[in-house]
């Protein structure tokens, strides 16, 4: 007999990065050739201090529990991060670690919000968001990022937000952005924190790219006055040090929410592993150099690519300011093959070619404004993403393979 499981649980959504990429590893395993630019990892290995501090820290068996909120070192470390870089004036005191900045997702909910409450989300979004904002039965309402601003917020639909929803408690902040990789300026964040100030409108800040920052500076919103009293910042070692696998971050907010997200990790997680956090206090204190280096080849990789795509015909894409993704507009191709993005996304995998692949995602994998456009991450080496370039092209060329992919895939067909 089959178990019943909640509603929750059969109606979850999930990340599809991570479906893709299972099977792309499974046509590799089957000797299919795949450049993978599915998911949003690094190609790099860990930053040097944060491997040796982790191996050093197993070795002196730092293996035990340890407290909820983190060990000092890295709250330290991380505030004073937080001043160096982003001009933030934090103490240890507003620091909480946890594995990664996706476990924020479901504290902010728990911490800040009831059931029926409105949380505003500009879209396409990071897939996560909904289902955990799900877990709470909070309402997710979606405005658009648009392609011809540059996939920048505007405090106007905050505004609007604010004046409509009939429950309006939150808003969720993701700059740089994934998928588009839009950036926010300070500008658009201030006017912002102008419309939420004072207001018990809260601010979930993901900021997982603060590093990866093509033009200009990260901008965060709490270096607005008066916003780290209403905001939780989330950031991660995933991106910035290579550091995935490893599950640690950390967020930056008011002490007493600093707290309060403490006593959720006590009852679930209990705390993140000692070791992990001292590696990740040792990528703080020094391995920026190494850091930065990886933000210039990342840079180097994500104009290849847009400068790649944008030459090929009914492509429309521009250099992202910020993040290793790319997010070409691809609706006249997906017209013309009569296939929808993410469908596109898949032939370009699977059905091309039977030796060679290409995986990307549709946009539509980010909420319904991402239809039309696909998703590449840059975490190949330079000359897999040549290839990547040279195949892509052929595929969209070859009505005979995509009208065969469809025979057999329908689901993807556009229109059906
Ligand atoms: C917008 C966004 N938020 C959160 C995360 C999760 O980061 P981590 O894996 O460090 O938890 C990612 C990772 O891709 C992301 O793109």
């Amino acid at each position: 007999m089959t178990p019943r499981l909640s509603y929750l649980a059969q109606n979850l959504n999930t990340e599809t990065a991570f479906s893709v990429l299972a099977e792309a590893r499974a046509l590799k395993a089957k000797g299919k050739d795949v450049v993978e630019l599915e998911i949003g990892d690094s190609p790099f290995p860990s930053t040097n201090h944060a491997k040796l501090a982790g191996i050093e820290a197993i070795a002196r068996n730092i293996t035990g529990y340890c407290p909820s909120l983190g060990i000092p070192e890295l709250r330290e470390a991380a505030a004073a991060m937080m001043g160096r870089e982003f001009g933030v004036k934090v103490g240890p005191e507003n620091i909480v670690v946890a594995s990664g900045a996706k476990p924020f997702e479901t504290y902010f909910a728990e911490v800040f919000l009831e059931p029926g409450d409105g949380v505003l989300i500009f879209s396409p979004h990071f897939p996560t968001y909904t289902p955990n904002l799900d877990r709470r039965g909070v309402r997710s309402v979606f405005a658009p990022l648009k392609h011809e601003n540059q996939f920048r917020p505007t405090a106007k639909d905050v505004e609007h937000f604010l004046a409509t929803d009939p429950k309006p408690r939150a808003i969720f902040l993701n700059f740089p952005h994934n998928p588009t990789g839009g950036v926010a300026e300070e500008a658009d964040l201030k006017a912002i924190a102008d419309v939420v100030r004072g207001t018990d409108t809260l601010v979930f800040s993901d900021e997982p790219y603060c590093h990866m920052i093509w033009e200009g500076r990260h901008e965060t919103i709490l270096s607005q006055p008066g916003m780290l009293d209403q905001t939780l910042a989330a950031y991660t070692f995933s991106k910035s040090y290579s550091m995935s696998g490893w599950r640690i971050g950390f967020a930056v907010a008011h002490p007493e929410v600093v707290t309060s997200v403490g006593k959720l990790i006590n009852t679930s997680m209990s705390c993140s592993p000692p070791f992990v956090q001292l590696a990740a206090a040792a990528a703080l204190k020094h391995d920026h150099a190494q850091r930065d280096e990886y933000m210039d080849l990342f840079r180097r990789k994500v104009h290849l690519l847009s400068d790649g795509l944008a030459k090929i015909p009914g492509v429309n894409v521009n250099r992202p300011k910020g993040t290793f993704y790319v997010f070409p507009e691809v609706s006249e191709i997906c017209n013309r093959l009569g296939i929808t993005s993410h469908g596109l996304a898949m032939y370009t995998l699977k059905g091309a070619d039977d030796h060679f692949g290409v995986a990307c995602l549709g946009g539509e994998c980010f909420g319904e404004a991402g239809k039309g456009f696909l998703r590449f991450s840059c975490a190949e080496p330079d000359h897999r993403i040549e290839q990547a370039l040279e195949f892509l092209p052929e595929a969209f060329a070859r009505q005979d393979r995509v009208d065969k992919f469809l025979v057999e895939n329908p689901q993807f067909r556009l229109n059906a």
